[in-house]
C-alpha cells in the first residue's frame, strides 16, 4: 500500500541542536510546536502532555538525551568515551525516566540509549545520536508491519471502534490501532470507524478525529458512554486500541476506559485487538496487578478547556490508564507477528528472551 498517501502528520521533530513537538495540547485548533533546547525541557514536556502515546515519548526521550549528550560535550569536551558519558548523563536520563510511570516505552527508549554508550569510544555522541534515529525509523517501519498484520484479520465491510489516540501522533508515524484503521480502510477492509472522545483529555475528540481528518478517512465520533450502545447495534465487529504496556500473561495497560470496553466487546461478541510494538511488552511485568497506573491532577475533570463546569468542593479521582485482562483479549499485534488468545505461554513464546544452548 502507499503508506504516504495517508499518513501526514509527525509529532516530533530533531532540528539537530533542538527538538520541535507538536503541542498536542493545542490541537485540533492551533498547530504550535514547543521548541526544547535541553533535556530538563524535554522532561517537561512529556509529563505536560505536550508529546504523548507511548511510542512517541519514548522517541522525545531518547532525544532527550542527544540534548543532554551535547550539553556535556559544550560544557566538557574531554569526556572522551561512552562510559565516561553515561556516568556523568545519569541525572538527565534519571529526570526523563520519572517524566511518566505507565507507559513503558519511556524506560525502553532510555535503556536503548544507555546501551548505545556502553563500550564506545570518542565517537560516543554521533553514535548516540545515530540510535535515536534508529528508534525512529524501527518505530515506523514497525508500525507499517503491524497494520498490515492487524488489518488482514478484519473481515471485509467491518465497522471498528478505536480509543484514545494511537496514531501518528502518538509514535513515529502510521500509529499502531490507527494504523490497522489506515491499512484496513485502504485496503476496504474497514467499512465505518468509530473513536471514542477518551474524558477527560479528549484524546480521541481532539486528536484522532482530526489526525484522521488530515488524511481523508472518514470517522464518527461517539460518547465514551456510546460503547456499549453502538456494540448492542452491530455496527462494529472490532475494538482496536494501543497499549502502554503490555504484560508476561498478556494483560494490558491502556488508556482508562479500555478496560470496560473490553468487557462489553466481550459481552456482544465484538473482537478486541491491541497493537503495540514489541517495545510495549514488558516481561519484567507479571501481570497488570503489578503496572503503575498514573494518576493524574483531578482538576482535569472539573473543566474543558479552562472552562469549568462542576460545583467547587467536588472531590475527584482521575486514573488515566486501565488494565484490559488477557483473557478479554483476542489478538496482540506486534511487528513480530500476532499472539491470538494471548496468556503467559503465548506471550512466552513469542517474547522470553531467548537462551544460547
Ligand atoms: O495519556 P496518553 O495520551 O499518553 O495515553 C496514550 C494511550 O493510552 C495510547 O493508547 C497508547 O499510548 C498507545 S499509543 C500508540
Amino acid at each position: 500500500m502507499d503508506f504516504d498517501a495517508c499518513d501526514h502528520v509527525r509529532p516530533i521533530r530533531w532540528m539537530g541542536d533542538r527538538l520541535e513537538l507538536l503541542d498536542q495540547r493545542k490541537l485540533p485548533f492551533e498547530t504550535d510546536h514547543v521548541v526544547c533546547a535541553d533535556a530538563d525541557a524535554v522532561a517537561e514536556a512529556i509529563a505536560e502532555l505536550v508529546v504523548r502515546g507511548a511510542p512517541a515519548i519514548g522517541i522525545a526521550a531518547a532525544w532527550g538525551v542527544v540534548l543532554a549528550a551535547q550539553a556535556l560535550t559544550r560544557a566538557d569536551p574531554s569526556v572522551d568515551s561512552g562510559d565516561a558519558a553515561l556516568a556523568r548523563l545519569q541525572p538527565a536520563i534519571a529526570e526523563l525516566r520519572k517524566a511518566r510511570p505507565t507507559a513503558v516505552n519511556l524506560a525502553w527508549a532510555l535503556d536503548r540509549m544507555c546501551g548505545a554508550l556502553r563500550a564506545t569510544g570518542v565517537d560516543w555522541l554521533p553514535r548516540l545520536a545515530s540510535q535515536a534515529e534508529q528508534i525512529v525509523a524501527e518505530d515506523l517501519a514497525g508500525n507499517r508491519a503491524m497494520g498490515l498484520a492487524g488489518a488482514q484479520l478484519i473481515e471485509p465491510g467491518s465497522g471498528v471502534l478505536t480509543h484514545c489516540n494511537t496514531g501518528s501522533l502518538a509514535t513515529a508515524g502510521f500509529g499502531t490501532a490507527l494504523g490497522v484503521v489506515r491499512a484496513g480502510v485502504a485496503q476496504g477492509r474497514i467499512a465505518r470507524v468509530f473513536a471514542g472522545e477518551t474524558r477527560p483529555w479528549l484524546q480521541g475528540a481532539r486528536l484522532t478525529v482530526w489526525e484522521l481528518q488530515q488524511d481523508g478517512i472518514d470517522a464518527t465520533l461517539i460518547a465514551d458512554s456510546a460503547a456499549a450502545h453502538l456494540m448492542a447495534g452491530g455496527q462494529v465487529q472490532w475494538v482496536i486500541v494501543g497499549a502502554d504496556r503490555i504484560c508476561a500473561n498478556g494483560d494490558v495497560a491502556n488508556k482508562i476506559g479500555t478496560h470496560q470496553l473490553a468487557i462489553v466487546a466481550r459481552h456482544f461478541g465484538v473482537k478486541f485487538m491491541v497493537v503495540a510494538p514489541s517495545s510495549t511488552v514488558d516481561m519484567a511485568t507479571a501481570s497488570g496487578a503489578d503496572i503503575v497506573i498514573e494518576q493524574r491532577n483531578p482538576a482535569e475533570l472539573f473543566g474543558v478547556a479552562g472552562k469549568r463546569h462542576v460545583a467547587h468542593g467536588v472531590r475527584a479521582w482521575n486514573p488515566v490508564f486501565d488494565v484490559a485482562l488477557a483473557p478479554l483479549i483476542d489478538a496482540i499485534v506486534t511487528e513480530r507477528g500476532v499472539v491470538a488468545q494471548p496468556d503467559a505461554s503465548r506471550m512466552a513464546a513469542f517474547f522470553a528472551p531467548k537462551t544460547s544452548a
